[in-house]
Parts: structure tokens; sequence; C-alpha cells
């Protein structure tokens, strides 16, 4: 079970002070877990992870199988929820350049920006291949997929004809309504369901993560085995619960004019999971003129642009750092008889050794510097260890955005940008 160690907030908070959130904690807890809250028609995604295997889960198997048979190339459509955690799992299990990988089919992402340049981009990588398409809305109607959606469905019918083209075209959506529920029946496409009381960035446990997991390569039931455990293991009503702490400790500490987390991780095939957390937490919580920043940054990377900031700037940020077990394959410092790098002092020394040093003296240099430091210990990157975090986030979520007094679940601010767009676009009813 994952670990978060708050031993470096102690600076900034006292152990009374987290003893005395105790009842609010477990109050938020209790509120979520029996959905007494606001937005407690969106608590689905509780009850996602299992042990056993559903038939959403053998169809999500089957669809993969035939597509990584018949497809070079799979291209994922959406946003927000149903871009960012396909894009998570993939990239943090199969890494960054999971593309260059032969053995699994390619996967692109669409529908998740409105760049020419981009658009361009993806029919360059289609030129010549076998594709197939998984367009992924909850609403169905939201532009940037749409308009991808039309564009890739024409370059199926282009390519395929009208008939072998819709075997190469999958659906994910809600159960019943929307354009994209319509079409895909009107149209004939396999289609998987996002429950109606699962809302976009509650959703990755559904099959919008997990068939694009499986067509590259990811087993969907060992994701799922690592979120079933987890959603026993934090059950737990006391702060022997990491999701408790994190939960209590981020919000105690915005009390005290912490306003911006900053979710910090040392590999950097875990950018994209930053993302997936930044659009969870900011989506679940800036609401009613509150809600902590969450910003993401890669170790080391980013201690070369952003750790002046960090060790020296205004003092509003914490940090919670990710740190998975080192992978079990080694790789040592090679020895340089003549040294003209000055590096023989590390001969032998591990990578992870490296690493492991650069963590700590940054975490004493932050914490000196007025930055308190969670640290969020977990296994080794693999499929149980994605799905354990999966949930540990959502669950932390909802507790405290409670915490916070929010509705984790809505999104109205959304809409704003929206409706401006639509008026300008000339949209029928705007
Ligand atoms: O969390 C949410 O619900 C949103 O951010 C959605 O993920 C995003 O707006 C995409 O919506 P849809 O899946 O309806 O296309």
């Amino acid at each position: 079970m994952l670990n978060v160690d708050i031993s470096n907030i102690w600076g900034e908070l006292s152990l009374p002070d987290l003893l005395q959130m105790e009842e609010e904690v477990a109050k938020a807890h209790k509120t979520l877990a029996e959905g007494r809250g606001e937005g407690n028609d969106f608590l689905g995604w509780l009850e996602l992870p299992t042990f056993e295997q559903t038939e959403e889960i053998a169809r999500i198997r089957k669809a993969a199988k035939r597509i990584r048979e018949h497809s070079d190339a799979f291209v994922v459509v959406g946003i927000g929820g149903s871009y960012l955690g396909p894009r998570a799992a993939i990239e943090l299990l199969k890494g960054q350049n999971h593309n260059l990988n032969d053995q699994d089919p390619q996967v692109f992402f669409a529908g998740n920006n409105l760049s020419t340049a981009a658009w361009n981009d993806l029919c360059h990588q289609l030129e010549g291949k076998d594709f197939s398409i998984n367009i992924i809305s909850k609403s169905g109607t939201t532009t940037e997929p749409a308009i991808a959606t039309r564009a890739l469905r024409w370059m199926l019918e282009r390519k395929y004809g009208a008939e072998k083209a819709r075997e190469r075209i999958f659906v994910t959506t809600d159960p019943e309504k929307g354009a994209l529920r319509q079409m895909a029946t009107e149209e004939g496409y396999e289609t998987f369901v996002i429950p109606p009381n699962v809302g976009g960035r509650y959703s990755v446990l559904t099959a919008v993560g997990l068939l694009p997991m499986a067509v590259a390569g990811i087993d969907p039931m060992e994701v799922m085995m690592g979120a079933a455990q987890a959603r026993l293991d934090f059950d737990a009503r006391n702060f022997d619960n990491p999701a408790w702490l994190y939960a209590a400790a981020r919000n105690l500490m915005y009390r005290k004019g912490k306003k911006i987390e900053m979710l910090c991780c040392y590999e950097p095939d875990f950018k994209c999971f930053g993302g997936w957390w930044q659009q969870l937490f900011g989506e679940s919580e800036g609401k009613n003129g509150k809600g902590i920043f969450p910003v993401t940054t890669e170790f080391t990377a980013d201690l070369h642009s952003l750790g002046q900031m960090i060790q020296q700037g205004e003092r509003s940020l914490f940090e919670t750092v990710v740190r998975f077990a080192p992978p079990k394959k080694k790789v040592a410092i090679e020895p340089d008889w003549k040294n003209l790098d000055g590096l023989n002092y590390l001969e032998g020394k591990t990578l992870d050794f490296v690493q492991d040093q650069a963590c700590a003296g940054t975490l004493n240099a932050h914490v000196d510097g007025g930055v308190p430091v969670m640290m969020l210990q977990t296994g080794e990157i693999n499929a149980r260890t994605l799905g354990e975090l999966f949930y540990f986030f959502e669950l932390s979520c909802g507790i405290s955005a409670y915490l916070l007094g929010v509705n984790p679940f809505n999104q109205p601010g959304v809409e704003f940008y929206k409706r401006n767009m639509f008026h300008l676009l000339g949209k029928p009813g705007y």
C-alpha cells in the first residue's frame, strides 16, 4: 500500500493541528461514502474497481485484441478526462516513447486541441497505416473531439469504405444520451459505456481509460486489481489511511496560506499523470472563489527552470513528491581513466543512488526554504500501482473537496468559455 510521509510539513503545521482535523475528515469521508454531499449523483466511480472481470471489461479485452490485430495505429479522440486518463496510463506504463515500440499499435491522441499543426501532423503519422479510432465523450457534444471525429470518420470511410470503416470505429459515451450515442446507434459502431453517475475526470477506470490501455498492451484487469485493493485499503476511517493524511494536510496548508500545490515526480513518464491529477483536483476544487491551485513539475528537469522560484519565490507553495520504487534493472556509472568530466567520484554508483541523493538534497533545501513537502511513496511502476494511484487520488480529491466546502463533481465554470466561443462561432442558439 502506498504511504504518505508528512514528516516534512511540521515546520508549517503541528500535530495538534492535524489531530484537530480528525472529526472533519471523518465527516467528509462519510459524506462522500454515504452519498450525503452535494454532487452525490456522481459517485459511481467509488464502486468501479473490481477484482472480478465484468462483462464490459471482457468486451474491452476482446475489442482491443481485434484492434491490435488489424491496426498499426489507434487514435484516441477526447479531451479533459477522456484524454488525460488514457494518456497518463499509457505514458506511465509504456513510456513517453511508446509509439517507437514495434510490439504494440501506435496510440495517437486527437480532439484535445484546436491546432491545425497538430492535425496535419496526425494525418502525416497515419499515412499508409491501418488505423482505428476510439471516440470518447461523456456528453457527446464537446467541440474539439466532435471536429476531430468528423474528420477521422471521413478519413476512415474514404480509406476502407463505409462498411469496413464501421469495424474500426469504437465509441465510449453515455449509455443513452447525447449526439455521440445517437451517432453510434445509427451507424452501428461498437460502443462502451461511461456510466451516467461517473463524471469525465473520474472516468479513467471505465472504458474511457481501459480500452486505450488494453490496445496499448496494458492488461485492464491488472489496473483494476490495483484499484480494487486500494478501494479496500483506503476505506479505513483514521489517520492510518494515506488518503486521510493527504486530504487533511493539504487543506491545513491551504488554510495557512499555502495556496499552490506542486505535484513533483522524478520520472519523466509521469508527466501526463500529473496532467490528469491537475484536472482532477483543479476542476473538482476550483470553485466558489476557493481552491488549491494544482501545478505539476518534473524533477530534476524543472529544478533547473523553476528551482529558483521554488526556493526563494513567494512562500505560497507546498509540494507533494511522488516516489516510485526503483526498477529492478540497475544502471551503473562507468569508469573513465581520463576522468575529463570529473565524474569518477561516482564510478560504480547506480543512477538510482544519484537520484536518491538529488531527492534528499532537494527535499532538505525546499523544506529549509519554507516549502513544506509531503512524500507519497509507492511501488514500482506497474499496472497495479497505477490502479492504486488513480483510486487514491480520486478518493482523496472527493474527501478534500468536501473539507474545502465545495461540490467536487460539477464544473459550472467551464461553460463560460464555451458559451463565448459558441457565440463567436455563430452556433445556433448562442
Ligand atoms: O471532468 C469533466 O467532466 C470534464 O473536464 C470533461 O472531461 C471534459 O470537458 C470532456 O467532456 P466530454 O467527455 O463530455 O466530452
